[in-house]
């Protein structure tokens, strides 16, 4: 055959020339396709379509995993015509959202993340506004105690409620998921209202309801295929229940906001809506420009804190009792250690460190329970070269922390449950670089502190005072800890007993 071609070739003179444009554009292609241009390599998949039919939707972040063992740490997928750069494992997340956190620091607005936040808020934008909206955040909550002395005497009184809550089952088996919402629920609102709600107060109720569903739906396949094809929206039952859930929680809180403005005092600020609503004051009265702090931006900034601070702490503590009803020999390590150090006072965050174990089982429950699996979206905020790849302005980027959090050069057993994880010889607590469930960067959770609190002093409460099991007739090997899918991983409804101890 190749006798052939350049008999072919040099038959004559335009043949010569053909030849030598041929090998002029295999040089061009070679140059074209040098280190920097290459993009990320991935499966291949078919026009249009992509490699939509080669991924489960339903178990994205473990399919990916698995692409990764094949494809390397950064590698590309397309759904439908949208091209999404993965990276995978601790080394290559860490490197780009903490080396090349201006890059890989912006966030993806795709069209159902629109529809939540408009391009205003904390959660769902980008830009100036973003900066300025996260800044005031952060500094406003660390204003109200957020990981210090006010939140903790916010969330010790909301311990007190959830323990009585739990109480009135009497040891029976019943499922904790509603109680566990509105508690932590509470302490949101104690911060972004000045008040708590009763349980059984239908608002409190339906925020909480409609938070929990919209994540849900948020996570569905029908969703995800909507930011890719979003003419569909309208035609999706899944689409039509977010919309109108969304619109119910905006007239919520701008009812909410309405009923501070008309007692506003600039004497006492009571929570994050006055502490928004005095700094606009500021601004206004002192010429300096106010144009972020618009009414937008305060309804749409309280929704995405009320909504990231609710279903993820409050899924992650669910997780943490169903892994003690999971495992009673960590239940009973942790009962022995709170009984030995704390006795029966009320536990305070400055116990932590004289708490090893305890502190260890919940950093293992936050790395298993793996509740963000792929963080929130990211896009590339400039061209990146990176790692040898060509990443485009613009490109959708997942941050897989299932495979930072599951890494297996990093974890010693990264599939089983095993507090040692973070703890060495001595039994002393140990940090782990790899423990990444807030994920890391410019875009890392801004309530990690307050978190951690919440979960650290609600589950050793809780621990004080009951000794959860399964329902009776359910064995210890029945408890189901494969996750329920949506835009969180949520531990499946089960009943579990709260049996008193003291
Ligand atoms: C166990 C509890 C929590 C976990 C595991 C968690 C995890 C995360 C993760 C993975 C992200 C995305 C980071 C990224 O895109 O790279 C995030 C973002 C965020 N979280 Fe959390 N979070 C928790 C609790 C909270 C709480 C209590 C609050 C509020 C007080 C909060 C507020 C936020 C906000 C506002 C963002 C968006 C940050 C931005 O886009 O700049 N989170 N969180």
């Amino acid at each position: 055959i190749t006798f052939l071609f350049c008999r072919l070739v040099f038959q004559s003179s335009t043949s010569v020339w053909l030849f030598s444009v041929f090998i002029v554009l295999l040089v061009l292609n070679l140059f074209h396709s040098s280190p920097k241009e290459r993009e990320p390599p991935g499966p291949r998949g078919l026009p249009l379509i992509g490699n939509l039919f080669q991924v489960d939707l339903k178990r994205l972040d473990q399919n990916l995993f698995n692409l990764s063992k094949e494809y390397g740490p950064v590698f590309q997928v397309s759904f439908g015509p949208k091209k999404v750069v993965v990276l995978a494992g601790y080394r290559t997340v860490k490197q780009a959202l903490v080396n090349h956190a201006e890059e890989f620091g912006s966030r993806e607005i795709n069209p159902i993340f629109h529809i939540f936040n408009q391009g205003h808020g904390i959660l769902f934008s980008n830009g100036d506004s973003w900066k300025e909206m996260r800044r005031f955040a952060l500094t406003t909550l660390k204003d109200f105690g957020m990981g210090r002395k006010m939140s903790e005497e916010i969330i010790i009184e909301e311990c007190r409620y959830l323990i009585q809550e739990f109480e009135l089952f009497k040891g029976t088996a019943f499922k904790n998921t509603q109680a566990i919402s509105y508690a932590v629920s509470n302490v949101i609102s104690a911060l972004m209202f000045g008040k708590r709600f009763d349980y059984k107060d239908p608002v409190l109720q339906a925020m909480v309801e409609r938070d929990n569903e919209t994540i849900h739906l948020t996570g569905s396949a029908s969703i995800q295929i909507y930011n890719f094809i979003p003419w569909l929206g309208p035609f999706l039952k899944n689409w039509r229940d977010i919309v109108k859930n969304v619109e119910d929680g905006k007239a919520d809180v701008r009812k909410k906001i309405a009923e501070l403005k008309e007692t506003l005092d600039p004497e006492l600020c009571r929570c994050f809506i006055d502490a928004f609503l005095l700094h606009r004051e500021h601004l206004e009265d002192s010429d300096t420009s106010s144009s972020y702090y618009h009414d937008e931006n305060l309804l749409y900034s309280v929704a995405n804190l009320f909504a990231a601070g609710t279903d993820t702490t409050a899924t992650t503590l669910k997780w943490c009792l169903l892994y003690m009803a999971k495992f009673p020999q960590v239940q009973d390590r942790v009962q022995e250690e709170l009984s030995r150090v704390v006795g029966n006072r009320q536990v305070q965050t400055e116990d932590r460190k004289n708490l090893p174990y305890t502190d260890a089982v919940i950093h293992e429950s936050h790395r298993m329970a793996n509740i963000a699996p792929i963080a929130i979206p990211h896009t590339a905020s400039k061209d990146v070269s990176f790692q040898g790849y060509f990443i485009k302005k613009g490109t959708t980027v997942f941050p897989l922390l299932t495979s930072v959090l599951y890494d297996e050069s990093e974890w010693e057993s990264p599939h089983s449950f095993n507090p040692s994880h973070f703890l060495d010889e001595e039994g002393k607590f140990v940090r782990r670089d790899a423990f990444m469930p807030f994920s890391a960067g410019r875009r890392a959770c801004l309530g990690e502190s307050l978190a951690r609190m919440e979960i650290f002093l609600f589950l050793t409460s809780l621990l004080q005072h009951f000794r959860f099991t399964p329902s009776p007739g359910v064995s210890v090997d029945d408890l189901d800890l494969e996750p329920l899918v949506g835009f969180t991983l949520a531990p499946k409804p089960q009943k579990l007993c709260a049996v008193l101890r003291l």
